[in-house]
């Protein structure tokens, strides 16, 4: 509540003196979650050096890691208020907003592999989800790739059965709900800043996320045990408060739109590598003993996730999901 009466003041000083490209230089604040030195920290850096660059310093963007300023929900809430410009939430957070179609992302296995991301990202699925935004107030510029899945636990996750009675953080999306509950956990949503602490006191017992983000937020001190299951995404789309997009002068705007292009490509290059580096690092740590998945034991997982697609269907779309299991080629169910 408190935050949102600092949006409300900090939105009211704005409406003062006038709109963001009337200032100069003109701030774009970009707030995100996650640390620096992840794909997404690192794609935002690229962002604000090629942006400042292209504009001849007519652009400044302030990058806030780490949720600085916000939280998951409360940042969604402060872009649409104008009270930040840019955010990237995981594709995971839109359902609150009303465009819960993004929560296709979430299905266990629907992505078989990055060629697969790409295809659906850069063309008409891709493309349409982005422009769901727009009667938010918000204009979806980009989509950052971070990168497939693992779980922790203090319990060693190999059968469905060890999932049973396991508190679960997840995301705001149903779609994550509807997974751990077919494996028999319970899920909890908590804002991405509270997991480490949540683990830490047992508040939850585990949770699911990428390698980055599990290395650079320590999970690894609190989590004696991974498996590397890859049986889901997590990526970004990267959006901005629509008005003050649209108050871009536009010679502005095609430069910052060209630094956003390049930083995609920068973010959506690193990625793999970031999230391979990170295992490497946390095998290093020898806090977590690390779990490689047979077949045998995917089979297993992906048997008991098969009706979450069904389940969620009336959720995301009938139609969305078929169009998007054609497009990356995934087996249907
Ligand atoms: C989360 O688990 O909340 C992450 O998706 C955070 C992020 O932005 O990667």
């Amino acid at each position: 509540m408190k935050k949102l009466i600092a949006i409300a003041a900090s939105v009211a000083t704005l409406a003062l003196i006038g709109p963001a490209a009337a200032q100069s230089p003109i701030i774009i604040k970009f707030s995100h979650v996650v640390a620096p030195n992840t794909p997404k920290g690192q794609g935002a850096e690229k962002f604000k050096e090629l942006a400042e660059k292209y504009t001849n310093g007519k652009v400044k963007v302030e990058v806030y890691p780490n949720s600085q300023l916000y939280k998951d929900k409360e940042e969604v809430e402060a872009l649409q208020l104008g009270a930040v410009q840019m955010l990237a939430p995981s594709l995971a957070k839109f359902g609150p907003l009303g465009v819960k179609e993004f929560e296709v992302f979430d299905l266990p296995y629907i992505l078989p592999d990055k060629a697969a991301l790409a295809r659906i990202t850069k063309g008409p699925i891709g493309k349409g989800l982005l422009a769901k935004l727009e009667p938010k107030g918000i204009t979806g510029l980009a989509y950052w790739d971070n990168g497939f899945k693992i779980m922790t636990a203090n319990r060693p996750l190999i059968h469905v059965q060890d999932f049973q009675g396991l508190k679960m953080r997840i995301q705001s999306s149903k779609v994550l709900d509807a997974q751990f509950r077919a494996l028999g956990a319970i899920p909890q949503v908590l804002a991405f800043s509270e997991v480490y602490q949540a683990m830490q006191t047992g508040v939850v017992d585990g949770n699911e996320n990428t390698p980055s983000n599990v290395y650079t937020q320590k999970m690894h001190e609190v989590q004696k045990y991974m498996t590397i299951s890859n049986h889901g995404y997590i990526g970004y789309a990267v959006i901005v408060n629509k008005k003050f997009w649209d108050g871009l002068p536009p010679d502005v705007r095609t430069q910052v739109d060209k630094a956003m292009a390049e930083a995609t490509e920068f973010a959506n290059g690193i990625s793999q590598k970031e999230n391979d580096d990170a295992i490497v690092a946390m095998k290093k740590a020898g806090t977590t003993t690390f779990h490689e998945q047979t077949a045998a034991e995917k089979a297993e997982w992906m048997k008991a996730l098969e009706p979450v697609t069904q389940e969620m269907a009336s959720r995301v779309g009938k139609d969305l999901i078929a169009a998007f299991k054609k497009e990356a080629g995934a087996k249907s169910n």
